[in-house]
């Protein structure tokens, strides 16, 4: 048993330029793209915060100063509702101020989410740290992070979370080859390879976006060349301390059947909404009886 020190921070890289969701992203960050009625973003930090991390790291860019905002206190539409008596949208607003200790960073270049992360180093220091990608939002009730801030403390290592997925989607996520530990529920890796080609993918595990990292993936970071794309990637560094012994070696793996939500193209981003908002309870009602007579009169 390793004694790990505790996850207190969070890194969220939101650096991305949302390519696919133009022209909505074109003066806006994609991170602000609603969901229900929050940005897609508040979810994240919310999750972070749910499993206890506080301390919470962004790292953004040019055109992202959105995301500032919407964090920040509203001085005078905060005094507005006040004026009007309005306790719930008061709240609704000062929620996103409250939710955690939010700090920022500008990724500079481009080079890719392995890049990314490498610029969360001096925040970070020497400890282990979380990493959640925007794109995917994991369902409240499912506590995908908590189960791998454990697993982290008992190896020791960095732990992914894995899903499975139709072989033929492998090629749009970094993929893991795993064995079983026994008497555990969680996996070690073997090997991580980043987006391969449907032949060669090793298995159909998919790494989705939560991460759970001893902080040697910043050194291994330095030394990573670009990869796939041109870019640095994480999964790459991953696999450096997959092969590796020693203090903050090994990868594991948490494979995840929780309800999770994918925002990061147009087709799952609208599947994301009408299923959070099915579930909503102001909402869910009057949409689920709409949606059931909408899609009888698209079959008739
Ligand atoms: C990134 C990672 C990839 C992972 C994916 C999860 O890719 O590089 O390994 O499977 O996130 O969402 P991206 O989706 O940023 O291209």
């Amino acid at each position: 048993m390793n004694s790990a020190p505790r996850v207190r921070k969070a890194v969220i890289p939101a650096a991305g330029l949302g390519t696919r969701f133009l022209p909505a992203t074109k003066a806006m960050p994609k991170e602000m793209l609603p969901v229900v009625d929050k940005p897609a973003i508040q979810y994240v930090v919310q999750e972070a915060v749910s499993a206890g991390l506080q301390d919470i790291l962004m790292i953004t860019g040019r055109n992202k100063r959105a995301l500032e905002d919407h964090f920040d206190r509203v001085p005078v539409t905060e005094q507005l509702l006040e004026a009007k008596g309005d306790g719930d949208r008061l709240a609704a607003v000062q929620h996103a101020t409250k939710l955690g200790d939010i700090h920022y960073v500008r990724q500079g270049d481009p080079k890719g989410l392995g890049h990314a992360v490498l610029r969360a180093k001096t925040h970070v220091g020497d400890e282990p740290f979380a990493v959640l990608l925007g794109d995917d939002l994991i369902d409240e009730r499912d506590e995908l992070l908590t189960t791998m801030m454990e697993v982290q403390a008992k190896t020791g290592g960095s732990v992914v979370a894995l899903i499975e997925v139709d072989p033929s989607m492998i090629s749009a996520y970094g993929c893991a080859d795993i064995e079983p530990i026994e008497g555990e529920d969680y996996v070690r890796v073997r090997e991580l390879v980043e987006k391969p080609s449907v032949a060669d993918a090793p298995s159909n595990l998919a790494i989705i976006g939560r991460y759970v990292l001893h902080q040697r993936v910043f050194d291994v970071l330095e030394d990573t060349a670009p990869g796939r794309g041109g870019e640095i990637q994480l999964t790459d560094a991953l696999q450096t301390l997959a092969a590796s012994d020693g203090e903050g070696g090994g990868v594991y793996g948490v494979v995840f059947r929780g309800r999770r939500y994918d925002t990061g193209d147009k087709l799952s981003y609208l599947k994301a909404v009408v299923t959070l908002s099915c579930e909503n309870e102001e909402l869910g009602p009057d949409l689920r009886k709409w949606l059931g007579e909408y899609t009888a009169q698209l079959t008739e």
